[in-house]
């Protein structure tokens, strides 16, 4: 299971990679204004920024709504950095924008995915990656965690290539049922990644390893 962090904060970024455990980073319009980072030259450098703390996929997302537009945004991106995965809108544009770049072996994702037939079309179309947004579903009652089994089975059935990114992860519950569905991807804050370390019998273990070593020296 792939980890990506889900966040525009340089920092963050950092000490997801300086633990050893990140594959990549996903970014999106608000995560990038969250930071401050606006206008279209300073997002760019914020990019490359971002892909010179990591070793893996940097997701960097269209504003285009339109099958132009988004290819046009979508070749300047990936023109940045081979890490750069275009992230386009799950709209019939989009898909048709996926397509685009499929064929010229750019890396897709495709995002605001809330149902299994969108994420049948974005494997049609060829995308790297597709990103249900399970914290989005379950804030309107809706099974998130039930929609990426339904689309692990369909993938599953057809052999698709399209990578499952469990997307608007919220907690550490989040990223352990995914890894049970057998999401192929999980993108989340720092903070439930981070959530996945604790345990209170380790910490007693080693508060008592040390102290039995202290005795003994
Ligand atoms: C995914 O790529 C999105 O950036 C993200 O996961 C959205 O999460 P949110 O619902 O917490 O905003």
């Amino acid at each position: 299971m792939k980890f990506f962090i889900d966040t525009a904060n340089l920092d963050q970024i950092k000490e997801a990679q300086a633990l050893g455990i990140l594959d990549g980073v996903t970014t999106n319009p608000s995560l990038m204004a969250k930071e401050g980072i606006t206008g279209a030259t300073n997002i760019l450098q914020h990019y490359k920024d971002i892909c010179k703390l990591v070793d893996g996929d940097v997701s960097a997302e269209v504003i285009a709504t339109d099958f132009e537009g988004m290819v046009r945004e979508g070749e300047a991106l990936a023109a940045l950095n081979p890490q750069i995965v275009v992230k386009l809108p799950m709209i019939a544009d989009g898909v048709k924008a996926c397509k685009y770049f499929s064929d010229k072996g750019i890396k897709t994702n495709m995002t605001l995915v809330f149902s299994a037939g969108q994420a049948l079309l974005a494997a049609k179309a060829g995308a790297t990656y597709m990103s249900p947004f399970i914290g989005r579903l379950d804030d309107i009652s809706t099974d998130g965690l039930g929609l990426i089994a339904e689309i692990r089975l369909i993938y599953d059935n057809y052999g698709f290539d399209t990578q499952i990114l469990a997307a608007s992860v919220r907690h550490t519950m989040h990223i352990m049922d995914c890894a049970k569905i057998g999401a192929d991807v999980m993108t989340g804050p720092l903070k439930a990644i981070k959530g996945l370390l604790k345990h209170p019998l380790t910490d007693i273990g080693l508060a008592k390893f040390l102290e039995d070593y202290k005795k003994g020296n």
